[in-house]
């Protein structure tokens, strides 16, 4: 048991469960996008994991691409603003894109960039997030390929963060609320 597991109050999703889902969804999006050359956008930082496994687990040609938005305060989050710190790096006129994320909360960054990517001239844009979080949606979007629904708890793992912590665990856990408390 590591220093990180001890601030875990349950496992939602472990590894095994975790590997099984991102292939089954890799079968799914194979099927979809098989000969459309997809572009597969990883919004960064929390989704870069889901993004290393997703992309192995379809095998159709195809191209990756990163983007950063800004992290912003609960403040901020209500007002909606979203703020690109690194853009994706080529023209994507034309081009199918998946934008992989690891969880879709109140929706204002995925239906910001869903938006931006049409402005540029993609032909679709579909999503795919590992997690979703519907009860906390304040935007109306939704996602195309879709890992696990959860409820409204505070996840960590596989990508997903406490104060830029426990991304490295191996699977999804519910944080022990002494660990957030205080703040
Ligand atoms: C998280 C997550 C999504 C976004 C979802 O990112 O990775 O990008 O919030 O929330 P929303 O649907 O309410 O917009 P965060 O800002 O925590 O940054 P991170 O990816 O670096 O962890």
């Amino acid at each position: 048991m590591s220093m990180m597991d001890q601030d875990i109050l349950k496992v939602l999703y472990t590894q095994e469960e975790i590997a099984a889902r991102v292939k089954e969804l890799g079968d799914q999006m194979y099927k979809d996008f098989k000969g459309k050359n997809p572009l597969f956008v990883s919004v960064l930082r929390g989704a870069f994991i889901f993004m290393a496994d997703i992309v192995r687990a379809c095998q159709v040609k195809s191209d990756v691409e990163f983007i950063a938005v800004s992290s912003y305060g609960n403040a901020t989050r209500s007002s909606g603003a979203v703020q690109i710190t690194h853009d994706i790096q080529q023209d994507i006129s034309g081009r199918n894109l998946v934008v992989i994320e690891d969880i879709l909360d109140s929706g204002n960054t995925l239906s910001f960039l869903k938006q931006y990517f049409l402005t540029k001239g993609a032909a679709s844009v579909s999503i795919c997030t590992l997690l979703d979080k519907p009860s906390r949606r304040t935007k109306v979007i939704t996602a195309d390929y879709i890992g696990f629904t959860v409820p409204d708890e505070f996840v960590v793992g596989y990508g997903l963060d406490y104060c830029q912590k426990y991304r490295n665990l191996p699977y999804i856990g519910v944080l022990k609320p002494e660990v957030y408390s205080g703040e």
